[in-house]
């Protein structure tokens, strides 16, 4: 079976963007797929070294989004980045033959520095991000990595390293296969403002928002700017609630009968939102009843992750003994 990685930095509450666009793929991926779903801790330290506070709490967030969205740990590895150490081992290895050239021209790297202006992100460890990510994904030899389209510069030098230690150390063989990137498709969820939902603007609709936080926030949510009036006519593709109504609302002849009546405006928004919020309250309520079971069992939370991890060590640590083969460590 081929093998699928994919991961998130645990920065906290995962919201419906998140929800629409990876998790909905990475669900659908277990199936077919022998997948391992990192919660990337030491990528998060990356950035947030100077204030590692919210660590644990975000850990265990993301987590218990996850298991609500339905990642199943029977189908697939849930588990934590520092509890697999191969991980770090394999980073080793590749920061020796990543050339300093390759990371400082990679253009995430250069946004991230110019968009983060509040942290300090010139350090050392920083600028290797990107080989502690071809890391992650090599030392499982996973063939295919779901990711958004901001994603393929760092999976561009996944594959140059890939290929680097093939050339180094593989003697004609291909220790590493190169990965495949699965570009995720992100249907367009913004935020109740009307900009891409983020946690950073503070416009998100999160998992694990309760149904009345939920309603509160898309009764509140901006519409199309024009329609100031209940009577004057609106346009669905300039509104946002219309975005999550092409996510959430399944019933055919709403979906028809909304856009016309926005344009005519013989439905108001208000009406409008009434059946966005009943189709994400149907949406959400399982979700919201699965994260619950999960919240009160933190036994639970620790065997998924200590499974999810024993798992993903049986793999890496076979890659990681062929890796010190090849370099010719002595062995113990
Ligand atoms: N950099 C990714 C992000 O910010 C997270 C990540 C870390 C990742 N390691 C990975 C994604 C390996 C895919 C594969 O979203």
């Amino acid at each position: 079976m081929d093998v699928v990685f994919s991961a998130m930095r645990p920065t906290g509450r995962l919201h419906l963007g998140h929800m629409a666009g990876a998790l909905t793929n990475w669900v659908g991926l277990q199936d077919g797929y022998d997948c391992y779903y990192s919660i990337v801790d030491w990528h998060a330290l990356m950035s947030d070294y100077a204030d590692p506070s919210r660590l644990r709490e975000n850990s265990r967030e993301v987590l218990l989004d996850w298991l609500a969205v339905g990642l199943d740990p029977n189908k697939c590895s849930i588990f934590v980045q520092s509890h697999v150490k191969e991980h770090i081992e394999l980073h080793m290895v590749l920061s020796m033959i990543a050339p300093l050239g390759w990371l400082e021209r990679n253009p995430t790297y250069k946004d991230q520095i110019l968009n983060l202006q509040n942290k300090d992100l010139s350090t050392y460890g920083f600028l290797g991000y990107p080989v502690l990510m071809a890391s992650d994904i090599l030392v499982y030899k996973a063939g295919k990595v779901p990711v958004g389209e901001d994603q393929s510069a760092h999976l561009e030098i996944s594959r140059e390293l890939a290929r680097r230690f093939n050339n180094f150390y593989g003697q004609g063989r291909e220790i590493f296969p190169e990965p495949e990137t699965l570009l995720t498709h992100y249907p367009k969820i913004p935020g109740t403002d009307g900009r891409k939902m983020s946690k950073s603007y503070g416009n998100s609709l999160d998992i694990a928002d309760e149904i009345p936080v939920l309603d509160k926030k898309i009764r509140t949510m901006m519409t199309d700017p024009a329609r100031e009036r209940r009577t004057d006519p609106g346009e669905p593709e300039k509104c946002p609630v219309w975005d999550l109504q092409k996510f959430f609302n399944d019933d055919a002849s709403q979906m028809r009968e909304i856009p016309q009546g926005c344009r005519s405006a013989s439905i108001g928004c208000i009406d409008c939102k009434k059946m966005l919020i009943a189709h994400v309250t149907e949406r959400m309520t399982p979700i919201h009843e699965r994260r619950a079971r999960f919240v009160r069992r933190d036994g639970e939370l620790s065997d998924i992750l200590a499974e999810g991890a024993k798992k993903a060590r049986a793999r890496a640590g076979a890659t990681m003994s062929e890796v010190f083969d090849v370099l010719g460590m002595l062995k113990l």
